[in-house]
């Protein structure tokens, strides 16, 4: 058996490793679509305060708890948790961390596919000449399984493959080696390409190339803040879900590469660097891409309407044609950038998604780094097989939903409550400061303590029973009637016709998640077992 305790290579290593876990497509893609949805300068205030008052406690939360638990041995949450309480009910808590990891990173590498096709549709200039309404078909084209963009058969799957593949074999070289040393590449290239696409959506200039408006009026559009939208419940969970999503918490990615962290390295100075990175590359380079491009040529409504219906797609179904009007050298440039970019970003996030499981098997049952890496591919191409086979039958989307935003902010919901209340904020703070290069202001104790569990627990109620129109006058008398969009709602189909035949995809993808967890809870307890005895063992022989 080849276990061996695994530590971060350097410290710059494990900051570029933590920021390129951050920045991902989440910077990118979602971000400019959800600042967009949500009225840009509306936005941003909720953000910014979501930010500040629960995405840096959580960080300090998860980098804190991840260094205890690697100093005793543990890597994944299920074990870290239960270390912050010895209460079994913490271990199987910690599932969920398993749980969003796995799922998550299965969709993710399908997005990854999307990209790396997109990078060198670009270059090989497939995109030239199309019209608008073209290059959307192609997406389309592209997502079913029975039409080819590269002449041969089935070439998202292979794609799909060939991204779990590298994957697979990053992982299996391990921390210092692997996922370190692509950090090391990817973070910088990254910033190269984000750098070069900024300078040429600044530069748009209205009546040039076909623009109507200066790449300013996007900018403007998301900096010019709308204060009315502090009362507005909807903006504030959309701006919580996209600060979760983005700086990677609830998910169990930043627990295990806290766990490979030495006793005596700081965590006060590393993880606000590399938080700091993450918002710097969202809101200063990813909104200054997609946004002011996107505006420059449409105008502000008929992005605001683009990105309704826009998810993650937007950017493949726009972005291409866009370029185009730069003519065939510039546009293939930009192609490679934007493209390029996101792979960058995509794979150092894949990576650190997959990590928590490949960790949770080799801690557990002490296998290889290699072996793990294969059976944890395996398990993301099962998994992944249905949100491809039926994507447009809603299971992405199932997926995205429970794994990818509710259970993560119940899980991170659950970390803060463990970790202030539970094991207390006293004990926490010296984790917090244990060894720390910079000290955290004393205001954030209190914040951990009572603001954030108390935001927490207020949007994750509100986000279960949100009621229809946005209406949350409590003292209508007529009842409480739900959105369509409220959790509670969608699990029972609200607003959905009947005989729609996606409800059985749907239910499936739900009962499938649910044996997942099972399945993950079954292992934690399988694994736990095996450790005492083996615990058990050596204590045995050692008094022989
Ligand atoms: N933070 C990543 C992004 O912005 C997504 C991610 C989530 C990565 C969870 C790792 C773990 O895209």
């Amino acid at each position: 058996m080849e276990h061996k305790k695994e530590n971060w290579g350097s410290r710059i290593g494990l900051i570029l490793a933590m920021a390129g876990s951050a920045v991902g497509i989440g910077n990118f893609l979602r971000f400019p679509i959800q600042a967009i949805q949500n009225g840009g300068g509306t936005f941003i205030i909720p953000y910014i305060i979501s930010f500040v008052l629960l995405g840096l406690p959580l960080v300090m939360v998860e980098w804190s708890t991840g260094k205890f638990g690697g100093l005793h041995g543990h890597h994944s949450s299920p074990m870290i948790m239960q270390r912050l309480n010895h209460h079994k009910i913490w271990r199987y808590m910690g599932s969920l961390g398993l749980f969003s990891s796995i799922v998550i990173c299965s969709y993710y590498c399908y997005i990854e596919s999307w990209i790396l096709s997109y990078t060198i549709h670009s270059v090989i200039g497939t995109f030239q000449g199309m019209t608008e309404a073209e290059t959307s078909a192609f997406f389309n084209a592209y997502l079913d399984l029975n039409t080819s963009t590269f002449g041969f058969p089935y070439d998202t799957f292979v794609c799909f493959i060939f991204c779990l593949v590298l994957n697979v074999l990053i992982l299996s070289n391990g921390i210092a080696n692997g996922i370190e040393r692509v950090a090391k590449f990817c973070m910088p290239m990254l910033l190269v390409f984000g750098l070069f696409l900024v300078y040429k959506a600044y530069t748009i200039k209205a009546g040039e190339d076909g623009a109507i408006c200066d790449g300013m009026t996007g900018i403007d559009f998301l900096w010019t803040p709308n204060f009315d939208s502090l009362a507005n419940p909807k903006v504030w969970l959309a701006a919580a879900g996209q600060v979760f999503f983005t700086l990677s918490l609830g998910m169990g990615a930043i627990h295990t590469y806290a766990s490979y962290l030495k006793r005596e390295e700081d965590i006060a100075l590393s993880s606000m660097t590399a938080a700091f990175t993450n918002e710097f590359t969202e809101i200063i380079i990813g909104s200054t891409i997609i946004i002011p491009i996107a505006i420059g040529y449409y105008g502000i409504d008929r992005v605001v309407e683009l990105s309704q219906n826009g998810g993650f797609g937007l950017g493949f179904r726009t972005m291409p044609y866009l370029f185009g009007q730069w003519g065939p050298v510039l546009s293939a440039l930009a192609g490679l950038a934007f493209f390029g970019l996101l792979f960058f970003a995509a794979i150092t996030s894949s990576l650190s998604i997959s990590q928590p499981f490949v960790a949770f098997l080799s801690e557990s049952y002490e296998w290889s780094q290699k072996r793990t890496s294969l059976f944890v591919g395996v398990l993301l191409f099962i998994i992944g097989l249905p949100a491809i086979l039926f994507f447009n039958n809603g299971v992405f989307d199932e997926y995205d939903f429970w794994a990818g935003t509710v259970a993560l902010f119940f899980f991170g919901m659950m970390e803060v409550i463990v970790f202030s209340w539970v094991m207390g904020v006293e004990k926490g703070w010296k984790l917090i400061n244990h060894q720390a290069d910079i000290r955290i202001p004393t205001f954030f104790k209190f914040v951990l303590k009572y603001i954030t569990p108390t935001m927490l627990i207020t949007i994750f109620l509100a986000a279960l029973f949100k009621p229809k129109n946005d209406d949350w006058s409590l003292l209508s008398f007529k009842g409480w009637p739900l959105d369509d969009s409220a959790v509670v709602a969608e699990l029972m189909h609200q607003g959905m016709d009947p005989n729609n035949p996606n409800i059985a995809y749907i239910n499936g993808a739900r009962i499938f998640m649910v044996l997942i967890l099972a399945l993950i809870c079954g292992l934690i307890w399988h694994a736990s077992r095996t450790r005492e005895q083996r615990i058990l063992k050596q204590r045995k022989e050692a008094q022989q």
